[in-house]
């Protein structure tokens, strides 16, 4: 059995045939997949070749490739991919690897689930999950971390009476992202005061939070947010989300000036606590490079300056208000209470969220960690291979059949 550049078991998928063409080795299986393969990336992905067997990386520096990486001759034998190379050594490839190469499945975006843009008539309360079973692993944590990836929104419900259940989550998929806050914190107030709670943060106050994605002072905000509520006494204080991707979407076609504006213009974001000086400068609504996740930046307790031509100032402040009108609007935004013993986990820079204004005092107490984007997909990737439950229906795989490496 040929070993793979990675650690993972693959189904055997015998090719049909192989053929060498200039420096390709194309590999052509029966349902159709194929895949040209350039000299150079076998080499680099032959075990023992250009991959070290214990640790199974790479060895080449770029500028070690030479002659010897040439293709002499490709060969099956007993459906195995065999190269030999310029240099006398020989390559032998997993067909099931490669084939998951053709397919499409190492591609970043593979083994999650694509994104769903949902307004409040698709999701009108948060996808619920039993948080002890959750905890617990398996296919419950499965399940919960595509809704995440899917909606970017779930609830876990049942939690036990524990303030540090976050830290056990981040834990079991991945790391928490430490901030100024701490790498857990708190979100608490106390309402009997009419609001006068002793605070450094807006939402430590019993007043109304308008829809907003945490901490845009950085330059790449925190990507998810998990909300554990212990105490809530209070009347009101309802909480609010909106999905960024249906909000922008719909942005796109009603309001074309608007989300250009809205994508174009930057506005510095900055933490005005004493001892820091965290900031950024970027759009409210950041589409990134191709294939990162979309970012919005939009709280407006940090919002400072606009940095862009005093004439586009205008249209920022016009696109910036209807923004935040359609965030509000419900078309969009859901709204629910929260009970002790929920954990709301939402895409901190897809998802607004927000609060009503208290109706009536009593205490509140929830507690709060970020876990970022990284660690909450490479859980869920986890997960789905392990338990092949999204090996053909969630893997976002090529519409080609045909695939060349890089
Ligand atoms: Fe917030």
């Amino acid at each position: 059995m040929p070993l793979t550049p990675d650690f993972y078991d693959y189904p055997w998928k015998a090719p049909e045939r192989v053929s060498l063409d200039h420096r390709f080795v194309s590999v052509v299986w029966p349902d159709g997949a194929t895949l040209a393969a350039f000299d150079r990336w076998l080499y680099e992905n032959a075990v023992g070749v250009g991959t070290d067997v214990a640790t199974r990386e790479g060895l080449m520096d770029p500028a070690h490739h030479g002659p010897g990486s040439a293709v002499v001759e490709a060969t099956l034998v007993e459906d195995v991919l065999e190269v030999a190379f310029a240099d006398g050594q020989l390559g032998r490839f997993h067909p099931g690897w490669l084939h998951h190469v053709a397919t499409g499945k190492h591609l970043a975006s593979s083994w999650l689930p694509e994104a769903v843009p949902w307004t409040a008539a698709d999701l009108p309360a948060p996808p619920d999950h039993h948080g002890p079973d959750v905890l617990a692993g398996g296919e419950a944590l499965a399940a919960w971390l595509n809704d995440l990836v899917r909606y970017g929104l779930a609830r876990l419900r049942g939690l036990p009476d524990d303030p540090d259940v976050g830290l056990q989550l981040g834990a079991l998929v991945g790391a928490v992202r430490d901030t100024n806050f701490g790498p857990i914190w708190d979100v608490k107030a106390d309402v009997t005061f009419a609001g006068s709670a002793d605070t450094n943060s807006t939402a430590n106050s019993a007043l109304r939070l308008g829809p907003h994605a945490d901490l845009p002072t950085r330059e790449t905000p925190p990507g998810f947010q998990f909300l554990h509520c212990l105490v809530n006494e209070t009347e009101g204080g309802f909480s609010t989300m909106t999905d960024g991707h249906a909000l922008v979407d719909a942005l796109r076609v009603e309001h074309p000036e608007h989300y250009q504006a809205l994508t174009t213009l930057r506005w510095v974001f900055f933490n005005r606590g004493p001892g820091l000086d965290h900031r950024w400068s970027g759009p409210m609504i950041d589409h990134g490079v191709q294939g990162a996740p979309l970012t919005l930046r939009a709280f407006y307790p940090v919002r400072g300056f606009p940095d862009m031509e005093p004439e586009d100032m205008p249209r920022a402040y016009d696109a910036m208000a209807v923004f935040s009108e359609m965030a509000a609007d419900s078309r969009f935004q859901i709204s629910y209470p929260f009970a002790p013993g929920d954990m709301v986990g939402f895409d901190n820079r897809r998802i607004l969220h927000g609060r009503d204004a208290y109706a009536s005092g009593g205490a509140r107490h929830l507690r709060g960690v970020y876990i970022d984007h990284d660690e909450i997909r490479s859980a869920t990737r986890v997960a789905n291979r392990r338990l092949g439950n999204a090996s053909d229906q969630n893997a976002k795989t090529s519409s080609r059949s045909e695939r060349t490496t890089p």
